[in-house]
């Protein structure tokens, strides 16, 4: 399966740079220009070298407490 559709770089290609040393996106990119065009890809190549974790299996974001509703008296 493609990975990056502009260069025609696939999943397979992406590990075994990875598995060749390649530990981010820039490194991948500077050995075969992945996600050097539209940048779409980026993300999921990302995650193929394990950088971050695919959406479905990061966890919630942690939102801050809403802010106290301020109390006014006359
Ligand atoms: S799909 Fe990879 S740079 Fe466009």
């Amino acid at each position: 399966m493609y990975v990056c559709s502009c260069f025609g770089i696939t999943e397979q290609q992406v590990r075994e740079r990875a598995a060749a040393g390649a530990a981010t996106p820039r490194q991948l990119a500077s050995e075969c220009k992945a996600g050097t065009d539209c940048g779409s890809c980026v993300r999921r190549i990302q995650c193929l070298l394990g950088r971050v974790r695919p959406a479905a299996e990061a966890p919630a974001a942690v939102l801050p407490a809403p802010a106290a509703t301020p109390v006014y008296s006359a």
